[in-house]
């Protein structure tokens, strides 16, 4: 049974009951699966009906995942994967033939970019890249060979926002796919395919798991676009665990709960950060000072769990300040119930140049921090310190 409500669903939805009402899905780890008879092993195989063969194609652990993520993002189909990156290339590579041009974002993941700029190419798959804030010039860029609209929002790690509904319009009006990688945002805080994205790609790696323990990814929207990326996926090996996918569904039932109060955490951070004498500049979708703060209040439920912001005095103040951080991570995920800082310029984007780090607004001196589900006293507290170090 299925309610208009988020938090209902994400608990609710299951791929069936077992045999033995267990009151969560038991997990299904198992390679393959058996037939009853060669007639049915022969129509399995022939797709003339709809049945686990081997956990590289299907795994009843990861349809339920899928199912749930589908009906937080109302998509029709998805495909999950083992991690997030896997679900970038897999679908962009599904989707993409030689000769093909993608139009992307400037600020997107670093291995995003690493698979635009060095691996692409090699199969003459070519790309054009737009600034967050010239937005107006993606249909200048726009070539008969464009097939894929590329976006994330909010941004890592500038925490940019991009308009989804002026994205949707644009790939509507051209005839290209949207894809955009909702990951910073969840889908319990936005949901681009109502603004008119054909495909969204989310790490489970993040705020879906919440909790530090597996790497996934998953791929979902119109099904004729995910068919392609199921067939090419299907060969290519790049599917979830089961176990993975097990961890996934249970994290999904207290998605809202963990998102509010990140989201909560964040915003105190962000006003606190606004206001300190070290800081530069701070970046929060639900700041007012961010010069997108309209559109992420229209699009987004609560601004996320990511806050950037550039301490005052370049590389070496930002090094001293990571030095003197006594209770937060110093580490590379995000979307943790433990709050993590990270240095942008010397991990996640270290192989950009410095000129393409500039231009996705990335300085040696910005950090960001993903906001846990500590005490935000707490929180603030070591942040404080740190900065004052
Ligand atoms: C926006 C975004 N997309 C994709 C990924 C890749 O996810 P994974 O690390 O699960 O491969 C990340 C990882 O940080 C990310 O931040």
């Amino acid at each position: 049974m299925s309610t208009n409500k988020f938090e209902t669903n994400a608990i609710r939805t299951q791929l069936k009951r077992s045999e033995n009402l267990e009151h969560s899905v038991p997990m299904y780890v198992t390679s393959s699966f058996v037939f009853e008879d060669a007639e049915d092993m022969r129509a399995s195989f022939a797709e003339e009906k709809e049945r686990n063969i081997y956990s590289r194609y299907s795994n009843p652990n990861s349809s339920e995942f899928i199912e749930k993520v589908c009906q937080m993002e109302g998509a029709e189909d998805g495909f999950a994967f083992a991690s997030g990156m896997a679900a970038v290339f897999s679908t962009l590579a599904a989707l993409l033939d030689s000769g093909d041009h993608v139009i992307s974002s400037r600020s997107i993941f670093g291995s995003t970019h690493s698979l635009f700029n060095n691996f692409f190419p090699k199969w003459n798959i070519s790309h054009s890249y737009f600034k967050c804030d010239e937005v107006e010039k993606i249909e200048s860029l726009i070539t008969p060979k464009t097939k894929i609209l590329y976006a994330e929002t909010p941004t890592n790690p500038g925490v940019d926002v991009l308009d989804l509904e002026y994205l949707g319009a644009i790939a509507k009006k051209h005839e290209l796919i949207l894809v955009i990688d909702n990951c910073f945002a969840s889908p319990y805080l936005q949901q681009p395919i109502k603004f008119g994205a054909d495909l969204v790609i989310h790490s489970g790696t993040k705020l879906m798991d919440g909790q530090g323990r597996v790497l996934a990814g998953i791929t979902v929207g119109k099904r004729e676009l995910v068919d392609k990326v199921y067939r090419f996926s299907r060969i290519t090996g790049p599917a979830l665990s089961p176990f993975n996918a097990w961890v996934l569904s249970k994290s999904l039932e207290t998605l809202a709960v963990r998102v509010d109060r990140h989201c909560d955490n964040a915003l105190k951070l962000a006003e606190f950060l606004e206001g300190h004498e070290k800081v530069n500049w701070v970046r929060y979708p639900f700041l007012k000072s961010h010069p997108k703060y309209e559109v992420a209040k229209k699009q987004m439920k609560a601004g996320g769990c990511v806050v950037a912001f550039e301490v005052k005095g370049g590389l070496e103040a930002g090094q001293k300040f990571f030095n003197s951080i006594k209770l937060l991570s110093l580490s590379a995920n995000l979307g943790d119930s433990r709050s993590i800082v990270t240095h942008p310029a010397s991990t996640t984007h270290s192989k950009l140049s410095v000129e393409e780090r500039a231009e996705t607004g990335i300085t040696d001196g910005t950090v960001r921090v993903s906001v846990g589900l500590e005490h935000v006293d707490d929180i603030i507290a070591d942040i404080k310190q740190a900065l004052e170090a």
